[in-house]
């Protein structure tokens, strides 16, 4: 298994628990309430065996003090006691001592027609013996029991209301990062992994710590009672029982390690079968289609194997740390009671020390076994709790610019621009100079893997340039707030994104909702008959990523989601390439009524889709090779008039 040991699998978890402390800091009086309650719950424990043996001891031992003077008129009543006695003691504690205090104090009360006898004493002389009377029995029981399940329910809650809030404070602090981590962070990381590190991981983590919290208090409270009576009985033998002490830290430790290591293995190994789910759902036509079940069955069944191993060997480590403490802890206690006989031996100590000695050495020992237990629980939610927060060290989109630009006119310029993808053998764009004049529309055309997209990418900010300076209206675009640069633009990106919402709220997504508006861009995009034609028309809602519409219509559903939102830029990345001719004309006329208001930058392949352009950019190999409107390029005779040739 070592191999499967990365080089996270050995770091302290320490860093993470303390990460972790600061989630739970703010609702720290929540915890340290219900630990109050646990402990007011332990420490009426004792209480109640007290209280029954002090119930029952003074109602079956106790007798009036002038017994002597008492004339017992044959044994009646003291047979009539002794017969309760046996019954008593079968019943519940509780039952037993009201009737065995109601029996014997029957049994000792005197016939009323003797009270007159000289010989005998009065009821109130009887009374003054007993410190309490029986009524008080019930009262006092229930009204423990009563304040034992109130504590209980307070401890609990109040745990779980910690718990709540800490899981409900990670996760927004992860999605938190989640908005606004690099975009770079988005080609790696996967959607099902992020849903289980924020939604998942946060509730195991906490839950897991809690649960060893709620056994450190029910088992830790009373070993250190018991501690404590040790010290007093004989403090030099438990002084000698601490010699253990290092030797089980070494157990825990080494298992600890362990758990540590299995746990990452199981953990990462948990999220690769996470992946395959995604996979089957996200792709699940394409995995129909290639008949893929049994791959992707098999697919499974390696990472749900690996899951099961992986778990399983956590689990046998987890297992492997009472056996081994409880070993360290047998050699203890086998020195300590030879050496306890011993000295009994030699000194002649009391076999009623030496017994009582023993019996908490035990109790204790069986107290700190369930404490053994909650090392490797909170190993294993820091071991979580590492793979979730280690979002929290995800880059953050690097945001210093403080410009914010109003009433922009669209005039963009890229000089010299170059950017290289991490991990890429060329560059995308290649010492790139650009100018898109504001109010026109510009073409951006060129085969495959030119660097239109990329283009995109970095007037939106999503990627830097590596050198090389962006412009809008003459400002650098790293200037700005990343708040204000992308409120210049309306995309429709290549592949089209929507979320299962209405169709009204695709289209003014995070905006106010206005029909009328509505109403004007899903005619501009040519999709309001179709919206008329829905039982339930703006408010239908279109299913997973707009699942429930066609590839036209979804496109067109992103146009109107662009048009709604009303930037000085819209750029259209092969928008249109789904719609049929009439559609396509019919959003290109629509468009044309902003015509000179708006800067409009067109990428497409179907060229016929650009003719209009008041300039086209022809991009090869990342960078601009010719310019200009259609006639001019054509008349050139040059790579645009290659290409149209090619698709006529
Ligand atoms: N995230 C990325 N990581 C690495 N390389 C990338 C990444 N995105 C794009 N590239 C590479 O950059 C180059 C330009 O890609 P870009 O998406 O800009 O092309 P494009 O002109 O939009 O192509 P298409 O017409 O196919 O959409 C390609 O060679 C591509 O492989
Ligand atoms: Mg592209």
């Amino acid at each position: 298994m070592t191999d499967q040991a990365s080089a996270k699998d050995t770091e302290p978890l320490g860093p993470t628990a303390s990460r972790l402390w600061r989630f739970m800091k703010p609702h720290r009086w929540g915890l340290l309430l219900s630990v109050i309650a646990f402990v007011l719950v332990a420490s009426t424990e004792p209480l109640i065996p007290k209280l029954l043996g002090y119930a029952l001891g003074e109602g079956f031992n106790a007798k009036p003090t002038n017994v002597a003077g008492f004339a017992v008129p044959g044994a009646a009543p003291a047979t009539s006691a002794a017969a309760v006695t046996p019954a008593a003691s079968a019943m519940s504690p509780a039952a037993a001592t009201s009737i065995a205090s109601a029996a014997s104090a029957t049994a000792v009360a005197p016939p009323a027609s003797a009270a007159s006898s000289p010989s005998r004493p009065s009821m109130a002389e009887v009374n003054l013996n007993y410190s309490f009377p029986i009524w008080m029995v019930p009262i006092v029981l229930i009204g423990l029991f009563a304040a034992r399940g109130l504590f209980t329910f307070c401890g609990q809650y109040m745990l779980n209301w910690t718990i709540s809030r800490t899981v409900m404070d990670i996760r927004t602090a992860l999605l938190q990062v989640l908005l606004r981590a690099d975009a770079r962070v988005y080609t790696s990381l996967q959607p099902a992994t992020a849903v289980t590190k924020v939604v998942n991981d946060p509730q195991h983590v906490v839950t897991l710590i809690a649960g060893a919290l709620i056994t450190i208090l029910r088992d830790g409270l009373p070993a250190l009672a018991l501690m404590g009576y040790l010290f007093f009985i004989n403090w030099k033998l438990t002084l000698l029982s601490l010699i253990t002490v290092p030797g089980l830290a070494f157990v825990v430790r080494k298992v600890n390690r362990r758990v540590r290591r299995m746990g990452s293995w199981a953990y990462d190994a948990q999220l690769r079968l996470v992946s395959v789910i995604e996979d089957v759902t996200r792709a699940w036509r394409v995995v129909r289609s290639f008949d893929a079940a049994d791959y992707e069955r098999r697919r499974f069944a390696e990472r749900a194997r690996e899951v099961q191993r992986s778990t399983l060997k956590t689990a046998a480590s987890n297992a492997m740390a009472q056996p081994l403490s409880q070993l360290m802890a047998s050699v203890g206690i086998s020195i300590i009671v030879s050496l306890a006989l011993y000295q009994s031996r030699v000194n002649g100590t009391g076999v009623g020390e030496f017994a009582s000695f023993v019996a908490a050495l035990l109790f204790m020992s069986s107290r700190l076994r369930h404490l053994s237990d909650v090392m490797q629980p909170i190993t294993n939610a820091l071991v979580v709790a590492r793979g979730c927060m280690g979002l929290l060290d995800t880059p953050p989109e690097p945001d210093t610019g403080t410009r914010e630009l109003r009433d922009v006119r669209g005039d963009i310029a890229l000089q010299q621009v170059t950017l290289r993808y991490p991990g890429a053998n060329r560059d995308a764009l290649a010492a790139m100079d650009l100018h898109i004049p504001a109010g026109r529309t510009t073409a951006l055309v060129g085969s495959s893997g030119a660097g239109k997209t990329s283009v995109v990418n970095l007037l939106l900010g999503f990627e830097r340039p590596d050198s090389g300076r962006i412009l809008l209206d003459g400002v650098p675009i790293d200037e700005l707030t990343k708040a204000n640069l992308r409120r210049q633009f309306a995309v429709v990106s290549q592949d089209i994104v929507l979320f299962d919402l209405s169709i009204a709220d695709n289209i003014a997504y995070a905006q106010e909702r206005d029909d009328a508006k509505l109403e004007q861009v899903l005619r501009a995009a040519a999709l309001w008959d179709f919206v008329q034609s829905l039982p339930e028309g703006l408010d239908t809602t279109v299913g997973a990523n707009g699942s429930k519409l066609s590839g036209g219509q979804r496109q067109r559903l992103a146009i109107a989601r662009a048009l709604y939102k009303d930037a000085p830029v819209w750029i259209f990345d092969e928008a249109t390439s789904a719609l049929d001719t009439e559609s396509e004309r019919a959003v290109q006329q629509a468009l044309e009524q902003w015509q000179g208001r708006k800067t409009l930058i067109v990428i497409a392949h179907r060229l016929s889709t650009i003719r209009r352009a008041d300039c086209i950019q022809v991009l090869a190999d990342g960078q601009v090779v010719e310019s200009g409107d259609h006639d001019a390029l054509m008349a050139r005779d040059g790579v645009y008039a290659g290409m149209v040739k090619v698709q006529h």
